[in-house]
């Protein structure tokens, strides 16, 4: 296992850029809000919020699923409590995507909402498996949710009272697909092997509910693992650290800007699917990349 990875150095909160917000999240950055610039659950809703725990080692966080108005992963202590949590993260999600609507207009267009994840663990601490880790460097894919070629844009909000979120960011996907990808294993115009195949097909039988992954999906996934384990890229990537304070809230896209949270708890999120079309510069989503790399489509076509 890869030793945690410490702090040294906190990064200036960037404010006088001027790119628009869009054009400095395709190029990889992290852009932050240092006061969150919407309403957060405040007063007896705050403490409650901070008072709810995970409902077990198999739960990474407690999230909200805003298409079926459910949440899940919580310790339920009693039905009122249930309800009221379901409230709080549903009128997070309603007013954090709100305010993102309006700032990200291009994108919100045809985004498709993903889940919001309240994150009450330390993550200086916490004991995860290695590719479940926060605190190892990666580009995210979701292994119960592909997205098809969608990129994964995040807002994140420290609702810590005193403590602030520690992050670190190295190199964006374009970059280490250069470096790594021929490693990792390029899709290729023959498909995967056949023991893929038959774990897929048999993933297909036992689960039919499941939605299938297309060759980016499975290739960002093997990326994701690759990067966490590798302990070369680990330890020598070039890396910025960032300290987010109480009240800060932030926005990358996960999938093409390579991080890690290495100190704080108690973070609200929300994910949203933002199609590459959407971007003012297409070729710039991690799908299009892939795809100039190894000369073939690595999208499922619709049905
Ligand atoms: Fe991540």
């Amino acid at each position: 296992m890869l030793p945690r990875q410490a702090c040294s150095q906190a990064s200036p909160v960037v404010g006088t850029d001027p790119l628009s917000p869009e054009e400095r999240l395709e190029r990889g950055e992290v852009v932050v809000y240092p006061v969150c610039p919407f309403v957060l659950p405040a007063g007896d809703d705050r403490r409650f919020l901070l008072e709810q725990q995970l409902g077990g080692r198999a739960h990474k966080n407690i999230s909200y699923d805003p298409h079926a108005s459910r949440a899940a992963g919580f310790r339920r202590q009693s039905a009122q409590q249930a309800d009221r949590l379901t409230d709080l993260l549903a009128a997070f999600s309603r007013t954090a995507t709100a305010w993102l609507a309006d700032a990200l207009p291009r994108y919100a267009r045809s985004w498709k909402l993903d889940r919001v994840s309240f994150r009450p663990a330390e993550e200086a601490t916490r004991q995860l498996r290695i590719t479940a880790r926060n605190d190892l460097l990666h580009v995210d894919s979701f292994p119960s949710r592909p997205t098809n070629g969608h990129l994964i844009l995040r807002l994140f909000v420290n609702i810590n009272p005193s403590e602030p979120r520690v992050w670190v960011t190295s190199d964006p996907f374009a970059k280490l697909l250069e470096r790594y990808g021929p490693q990792v294993g390029l899709p290729h115009a023959h498909g995967p092997n056949w023991s893929w195949r038959l774990r897929h097909g048999l993933v297909g039988l036992f689960q039919p509910g499941r939605q299938q992954r297309s060759p980016y999906d499975t290739f960002m996934l093997r990326f994701h693992d690759f990067l966490k384990m590798n302990d070369e890229f680990q330890e020598r990537s070039a890396k910025r650290y960032w300290t987010f304070p109480p009240g800060a809230c932030w926005l990358v896209f996960t999938d093409i800007t390579s991080h890690a949270a290495l100190r704080g708890r108690f973070a609200l999120e929300h994910s949203y699917f933002v199609a590459p079309d959407a971007l003012r510069s297409p070729n710039a989503a991690p799908v299009a990349i892939l795809e100039r790399s190894c000369g073939i489509s690595v999208r499922k076509r619709a049905a």
